[in-house]
């Protein structure tokens, strides 16, 4: 288990971010119940589609896949949560040390994890090995039957664009969407309402409102 959790190379916040910790606002109800709907029929066994988590920056994409991974820590269940960038970070520094076998048991592990997160994927810079090494990972997962959950701040149409290989052909887009259901995630962003809350608390504060 040790062994996921350091693969779960994401931001600071990911141990915090539990559907425990969950803060409501308007916009979020349904997501909570959708993710423990999602979480309890998969401990159960029972089949059902990952998920492609799109909407703008800030809405609560990676808390809500961060508070999937988490479930499943707290059921004994491996999984991994990555952000695409540092997943390809990852596998570009151990290719420099141990070639294509650093690659393989990097990939390996994703696979041997029950459920993966691909958090912000989109971010990173395009390029042609970016393309085919997210392909072989994407298809690792698909081959080895494991549950994914993407997010992204792209639409479904950039994303196709952006996954696109040099031959023209969706490869990648077309098996997320074999694995994958979209959904949308909307709502205000929580980082302009953290913002919101700091500029009336220094107005408080100053006595002017
Ligand atoms: N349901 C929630 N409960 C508590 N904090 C949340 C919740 N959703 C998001 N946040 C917080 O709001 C900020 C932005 O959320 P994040 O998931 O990073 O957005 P996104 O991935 O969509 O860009 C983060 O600091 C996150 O911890
Ligand atoms: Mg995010």
């Amino acid at each position: 288990m040790s062994k996921f959790i350091a693969y779960s190379n994401v931001d600071g916040k990911f141990e915090l971010s539990t559907f425990e910790n969950w803060e409501f606002t308007k916009d979020n109800e349904k997501l909570y119940t959708l993710g423990q709907a999602f979480c309890n029929k998969f401990l159960s066994g029972q089949t059902i589609e990952g998920l492609l988590i799109n909407g703008d920056p800030g809405v609560g994409k990676s808390y809500f896949a961060y508070a999937v991974v988490n479930e499943m820590y707290k059921n004994n269940r491996t999984a991994i949560a990555i952000s695409v960038e540092n997943l390809l970070g990852m596998i570009k520094e151990t290719f420099n040390s141990s070639g294509k076998v650093g690659e393989m048991s990097i990939i390996n592990t994703l696979r041997e994890a029950s459920l993966i997160v691909l958090d912000d994927l989109g971010v990173e810079v395009k390029t042609e090995w970016s393309t085919k090494t997210l392909y072989k990972v994407i298809e690792a997962i698909n081959s080895a039957n494991k549950k994914l959950i993407i997010t992204t701040n792209m639409t479904t149409e950039q994303l196709k664009q952006h996954l696109l290989s040099s031959d023209g052909v969706a490869r990648t887009f077309n098996r997320i969407q074999e694995m994958c259901v979209p959904m949308t995630v909307k709502g205000d962003s929580w980082r302009t309402k953290g913002v919101r809350e700091r500029k009336t608390n220094f107005f408080k504060d100053l006595g002017v409102i």
